[in-house]
């Protein structure tokens, strides 16, 4: 493959190739990603599963259980951002976003196959203190699903293969090189 670092057009679509195929792929290391938001302690992270990655709209998409902190936290404050690492071009990528909330809709809902729609309904809501772990149970609730669409604010990739190393940072369509 040739070096996408050499030009920021390539360099641009390089990312935007490679988000798509993090969230079809299940092995990609760009399939599981963390996600940063404000909380109300301060900065909170998790894993998340990347569903959607999408250039035109400049959006990508996320899927959670509408009780959890991070759905609460995005009420107080919607920006977030997103942190990939993929060990084997070792190329870190973050995109500043702004999250906006698609709560049980019937389309995404229709797509998740069963088993991952358990991670939807967790009983009790998630966070909560319970006696033993094993009294948690799951059973699949649409009313508690939802999409976080995420509106790309900028986007922020370094490559530590090269050297010095590459590191350029994307604002509205509009490329710079920038100091890593
Ligand atoms: C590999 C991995 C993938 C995960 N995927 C998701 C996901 O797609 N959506 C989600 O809400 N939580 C996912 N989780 C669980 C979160 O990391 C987190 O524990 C949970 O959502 C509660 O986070 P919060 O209290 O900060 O909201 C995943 C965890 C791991 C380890």
């Amino acid at each position: 493959m040739s070096d996408p670092f050499l030009s920021l057009p390539d360099l641009e679509t390089h990312i935007w190739d490679r988000l798509a195929r993090g969230a079809a792929t299940s092995r990609d290391p760009f399939r599981f990603v963390t996600l940063a938001t404000q909380g109300t302690d301060g900065p909170e992270a998790r894993m998340v599963g990347f569903r959607r990655a999408d250039r035109v709209a400049a959006e990508i998409e996320i899927h959670s259980d509408l009780r959890t902190a991070k759905v609460r936290a995005l009420d107080v404050d919607d920006r977030a951002t997103i942190l990939l690492w993929d060990p084997a071009t070792e190329v870190q990528i973050r995109l500043m976003v702004t999250l906006r909330l698609v709560s049980s809709e019937a389309g995404r809902w229709a797509r998740i196959p069963d088993v991952a729609r358990l991670n939807y309904g967790t009983n009790p809501a998630p966070g909560t203190p319970v006696e033993a772990p094993e009294r948690v149970t799951r059973t699949p609730d649409i009313s508690r699903f939802c999409a976080l669409v995420g509106a790309v604010r900028s986007m922020d990739v370094l490559s530590l293969a090269h050297t010095p190393h590459r590191r350029a940072r994307f604002v509205g369509g509009h490329g710079e090189w920038i100091a890593p």
